[in-house]
């Protein structure tokens, strides 16, 4: 009988860490409230789709999955379909109107309540375990039901934001593995004129630094080796008198910690205390992620970014010489709305000067509510425009990725298997730099370290072979 097997649950999780992360912790939720989390909506009760609001087309690929995840449950009426996350908290109740079909939409401060929420639906689902005492009361309302569905149960909208929910005490559900995602802050206090994160996450909070510690000792009891530190603008974490170096010091030198990593630091915190930790702390990876967004000082200006391409390029040059190794990875918007071709060209100049060992690229997209919607129309690029230049920046960066990839062919380097390669009998691993290298080897083999020689590139990744002590044992590193 359905009632007498747990309940199941499906998450699918769309955009940055963060979210994947949040995945990760409303499985925790449903799973400690005696869900079973599947790994198919077709097998689940309950289907999340958890969303990103960060550009247009990432929120219409999700649209469209959830349609698609609408032909499920006409076959199964009592099945749940909720939205949560970024989208979810941006368009709130007019994708419940827009997509009748859909029973919850919840945003990235609701996951507390998930399980009484659910419980309030019609459907397959009304039974859940008492909530322990601390349990907040779920702040839901039943928002209007469209007539046009022949909807029989409500539809639930929670989007309230709350400055103090930073999920405190509750535990995130990991796949086991070598490496875990730890969150360290939530929400955002910068207001990037092209941004919807701090209106679909609020403001920056961060959790006490000792619950942090104890997280991390627990997954590296349990044979965790990396983590990595997760938060919007993750260097400017404060809590009382800790600040981030000394937190991130602190994550490093926990036993069994090998690889630590963090992401996103904003170029304005990395702070020569930050770039100290980060040159003599052993298990802190030769990897930073550092977003310039544009190399242009007028843009940044109106991008409200808060530096401009010579204290940015000042910053690199203290990484550089405090940690000569180091693989910098960016962010890059083009077609900023008034950005014009000459300083999109400043742009392509500052990623020949700094030579990012890897950049992602995005055109400029506009979210409703930021304040870069409200620049005079005549301002915004013409679309064709945008994406000649998108490209023209890809060709530049990718060009001097695989240089220095070229460069490095030959090298000696520790890698972190991380999985199955594409083709049959190889895997794939990750060096401290963050580089992907493919070798020959067994799958039974992921988790662990060892040391390969980086034999060829493809410009973005590496063909490698291992290193062997013995003829038959990979060595130990
Ligand atoms: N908190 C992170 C970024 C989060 S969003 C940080 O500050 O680095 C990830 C990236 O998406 C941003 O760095 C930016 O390059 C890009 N992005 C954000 N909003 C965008 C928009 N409206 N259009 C295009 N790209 C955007
Ligand atoms: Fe968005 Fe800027 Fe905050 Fe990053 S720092 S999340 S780009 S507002
Ligand atoms: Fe997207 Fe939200 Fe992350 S908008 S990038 S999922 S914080």
């Amino acid at each position: 009988m359905s009632e007498q097997r747990a309940r199941r649950a499906y998450v699918e999780t769309y955009g940055c860490q963060m979210n994947i992360s949040d995945g990760e912790l409303m499985e925790g939720i449903l799973e400690g409230r005696g869900y079973e989390i599947v790994d198919a909506p077709e097998r689940a009760d309950v289907v999340l789709v958890n969303t990103c609001a960060i550009r247009e087309h990432a929120e219409q690929r999700v649209l469209g999955r959830v349609s698609q995840l609408n032909g499920l449950k006409r076959e199964r009426p009592a099945m749940v379909l909720g939205v949560t996350g970024c989208m979810a908290q941006r368009m709130g109740r007019t994708l419940l109107e827009q997509a009748p079909y859909v029973d919850l939409v919840m945003g990235p401060d609701g996951y507390r309540t998930l399980p009484e929420t659910l419980a309030r639906l019609n459907g397959g689902v009304r039974a859940v375990p008492e909530a322990p005492a601390t349990g907040a009361v779920p702040p839901t309302e039943a928002a209007p039901v469209s007539e046009r569905s022949g909807r029989r149960g409500p539809q639930l909208a929670v989007l309230q934001l709350d400055m103090d929910e930073n999920y405190q005490g509750l535990e995130q559900r990991r796949a086991d593995g070598p490496s875990a995602w730890v969150p360290i802050q939530r929400g955002c206090d910068h207001r990037c004129t092209y941004c919807i994160v701090p209106y679909v996450r609020g403001g920056e909070k961060n959790r006490a630094a000792p619950e942090i510690l104890s997280e991390v000792r627990e997954l590296a009891e349990r044979g965790v080796t990396e983590v990595t530190l997760l938060g919007q603008t993750v260097n400017s974490y404060v809590w009382s008198d800790v600040r981030f170096p000394s937190l991130l010091r602190d994550v490093a030198r926990i036993d069994g910690i090998r690889r630590v990593r963090f992401t996103s630091p904003h170029p304005n915190d990395v702070t020569s205390e930050l770039v100290e930790v980060m040159a003599e702390e052993p298990a802190v990876c030769e990897h930073l992620h550092l977003p310039a967004q544009a190399g242009n000082d007028r843009t940044l200006r109106r991008m409200l970014r808060r530096y401009t391409v010579e204290s940015l390029l000042a910053t690199i040059g203290r990484v550089r010489v405090a940690i000569p190794d180091i693989a910098l990875s960016t962010d890059i918007i083009v077609a900023f709305p008034g950005e014009t071709d000459a300083e999109f060209r400043d742009t392509l100049t500052l990623m020949r000067t700094v030579r990012f060992d890897e950049a992602y690229t995005y055109k400029f997209s506009a979210r409703a509510g930021t304040p870069a919607t409200r620049l005079p129309p005549d301002d915004f690029v013409d679309p064709d425009e945008a994406q000649a230049r998108l490209q023209e920046l890809i060709d530049v960066a990718r060009g001097v990725q695989s240089e220095i990839n070229r460069g490095e062919v030959g090298r000696i380097e520790e890698v972190l298997i991380e999985g199955e390669g594409r083709d049959a009998g190889q895997i794939r691993g990750r060096t401290r730099r963050n580089k992907v290298v493919v070798f020959d080897g067994d799958p039974s083999r992921v988790g662990s370290y060892t040391r390969t020689r980086l034999e060829r590139t493809t410009g973005a990744t590496f063909a490698g072979s291992e290193l062997r002590v013995g003829p038959r044992e990979p060595a130990a590193v």
